[in-house]
């Protein structure tokens, strides 16, 4: 394993605040997006949209790293340009999601295991000689009556671990992402419960498969109630939770915690990231960041919509995003920054 390498590639991509912007939707979800807004779900439209958000100018000033979906990897920009290099020619370090989505767990009604062990080694090393210095694989854990069990949690805690293991061996840094969702009506308290028993088993786990955790970053959800739980908590509720959760469960050698956004508002996840590093940072193990997928890209493909005229006016929506939150890393960022 080639330590040095994973250590590196970790402080590029979070260097000068920076953060990661997660453009890895699988086909499946991409089309969804675009179905909602009417634009057309083919491979050239995906392409473009792709296309839009590599080609942003200034992207490299507050993005470190992004991650890609297998097609979008292999694509080029319409002028023969691949993806990869206008990455890295923009100063961002190319990332690949390397799961193959979450299946219904056998035994688990409502329960998922998230599957792509099976050749993993092989993708890796073809992955690396693409470009790629980082990967990402997405365990998904559902509050419920009864859930999660410790079955659902300890068959993706494993998981998680023999991925991160695979791609330290092949020189990349693995993204662990345990995300417990936030449908549901579960409480602030019930989320953050389970965020910690999670969190301490995918350690656990990870530790148990000698994953070096000085060269992986961690991706997991913010401590919020459910969804529908009707629950409005404040920012400092938010960052007090989820801290305080953390600095139980996440030991202090990881170097990184790029959050997640899972459906909030753009706005507010650059708000609760904010609290967290306005009134934590300086105390902190870990340098808290982002990885946003939604909370990013949202605002700018509704502005595209599909249509060539709109690119430049997303791709300022794009920045926008992105620079707030570089900003909400610093403790930094401020409801005036919407309105400028
Ligand atoms: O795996 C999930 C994505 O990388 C993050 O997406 O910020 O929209 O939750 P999200």
């Amino acid at each position: 394993m080639n330590f040095q390498l994973l250590k590196d590639t970790v402080s590029l991509i979070f260097a000068d605040d920076k953060g990661l912007l997660a453009m890895d939707e699988s086909n499946g979800t991409c089309n969804k997006r675009f179905e909602k807004l009417g634009i057309p779900q083919t491979v050239e439209s995906r392409r473009a949209y792709r296309e839009l958000i590599v080609t942003t100018p200034g992207l490299g000033e507050s993005i470190g790293g992004a991650i890609l979906f297998d097609e979008t990897i292999r694509q080029q920009k319409s002028d023969g340009t691949p993806f990869v290099k206008v990455l890295i020619e923009a100063g961002i370090t190319p990332g690949i999601k390397v799961d193959t989505g979450a299946k219904e767990l056998a035994g688990h009604p409502g329960e998922k295991v998230t599957e792509g062990l099976d050749g993993l080694r092989d993708r890796l090393q073809e992955y690396f000689q693409m470009g790629a210095r980082f990967a990402k694989w997405r365990a998904v854990i559902a509050i419920g009556e009864g859930l999660p069990s410790s079955g659902c949690i300890e068959a993706n805690a494993h998981a998680l671990a023999r991925y991160a293991a695979l791609c330290q061996e092949a020189g990349l840094v693995p993204v662990v992402e345990p995300e417990v969702i936030m449908d549901g009506e579960h409480t602030l308290e019930q989320c953050r419960e389970v965020t910690d028993k999670v969190l301490r088993t995918v350690f656990s786990e990870l530790f148990a498969q000698r994953v070096s955790v000085e060269g992986m970053v961690l991706k997991p959800n913010m401590v919020l109630p459910g969804m529908s739980s009707g629950s409005q908590p404040t920012l400092d509720q938010v960052a007090d939770a989820t801290v305080s959760c953390f600095l139980r469960s996440v030991p202090a050698a990881v170097p990184a915690i790029a959050f997640l956004s899972g459906g909030q508002p753009a706005e507010s996840a650059s708000a609760r990231l904010n609290a967290m590093n306005a009134r934590f940072k300086s105390r902190l193990p870990w340098a808290l960041a982002f990885s946003f997928a939604r909370a990013i890209q949202q605002p700018a493909l509704e502005i595209w919509n599909g249509h060539q005229a709109n690119v430049a006016a997303a791709q300022k929506a794009l920045y926008h995003r992105a620079r707030c939150n570089q900003a909400a890393r610093r403790g930094e960022y401020s409801q005036e920054m919407e309105t400028k």
